[in-house]
């Protein structure tokens, strides 16, 4: 039996770490997540382990249930249009405004690693070699950033999304009917832990920001709060690439929305 205090302090303590919110009504959601903890954390109770995270809780045992409770769904080429956009429309656009600098890319909810290899992937098959550009992907989730670092994915992960042409281009088989990925494409890539709701965005930086599926778990002040932040970090000209269905409505964000290969993206004023 879980106390509503148990419960009202991991959902707050979850709520203030990721944005991510229980309701009371949805308390029971928690229970999985609870039950998971006892058996990591060796308590015999769910009162034992709230008494371990109120007089010694350490940073490990923070990471491990922002782990449980992140959604970290992802695929290969999720929604497919973001990809052909980017190539074909938002990289010549700023080839145009920005001529010989290198495209400054940011995943910023990046998860297993999935998304930034698609646009990597998609930028090598159009550009070859020919295009100077760096991507940082980042996550909150330090057991997604391990997966996304490691570069092992499983046959079921590569055959959600992954055209079987660019698997075994980019991709090597290794034990276990594992495939790694192979490091022409992965050293264009650095990972790093980034919490969108307390770290430091950096400003005027990139020319491109992926932030995919990360903003339906917010609510609107947080919601508005990022959305701000990647503004800033955007060059002006830059493009921000949401989700599919997910759009600046109920932020005052000045963001362009515009239709490129028939996927909405939002660009940054040109100065
Ligand atoms: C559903 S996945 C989306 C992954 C990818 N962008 C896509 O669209 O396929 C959402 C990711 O957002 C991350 N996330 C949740 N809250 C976050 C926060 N406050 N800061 C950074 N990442 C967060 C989760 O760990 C998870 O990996």
């Amino acid at each position: 039996m879980i106390s509503q205090e148990i419960y009202k302090y991991f959902a707050d303590f979850v709520f203030k770490k990721t944005g991510i919110f229980y309701p009371e009504k949805d308390f029971y959601r928690l229970d999985s997540r609870i039950n998971t903890m006892m058996k990591e954390f060796r308590c015999d109770t769910p009162d034992d382990l709230y008494q371990m995270f109120l007089t010694k809780k350490t940073e490990q045992m923070e990471r491990f249930l922002i782990d449980i409770c992140t959604n970290n769904e992802t695929y290969f080429f999720r929604d497919n249009k973001p990809f052909d956009a980017l190539v074909n429309d938002i990289i010549p656009q700023l080839q145009e405004i920005y001529p010989n600098q290198t495209i400054q890319m940011w995943s910023c909810a990046s998860s297993t690693g999935q998304e930034p290899l698609s646009i990597m992937m998609s930028l090598k098959e159009k550009f070859g070699d020919s295009l100077n550009f760096s991507l940082k992907a980042t996550d909150i989730s330090s057991k997604a950033l391990k997966k996304a670092t490691d570069g092992v994915y499983s046959n079921l992960d590569v055959q959600r999304g992954l055209p079987v042409q660019l698997l075994v281009k980019y991709f090597e088989s290794v034990e276990n009917s594992q495939w790694k990925v192979k490091s022409e494409l992965s050293k264009h890539v650095s990972y790093s832990s980034f919490n969108l709701l307390t770290d430091i965005f950096e400003r005027n930086k990139f020319h491109v920001v992926f932030c995919r599926n990360v903003l339906i778990y917010q609510n609107p002040e947080n919601k508005q709060e990022i959305l701000s932040n990647i503004y800033h970090a955007l060059k002006p000209g830059g493009f921000l690439v949401m989700g599919a269905g997910e759009s600046l409505i109920g932020t005052n964000i000045q963001l362009e929305q515009k239709s490129l290969s028939g996927c909405m993206v939002f660009q940054r004023p040109k100065e």
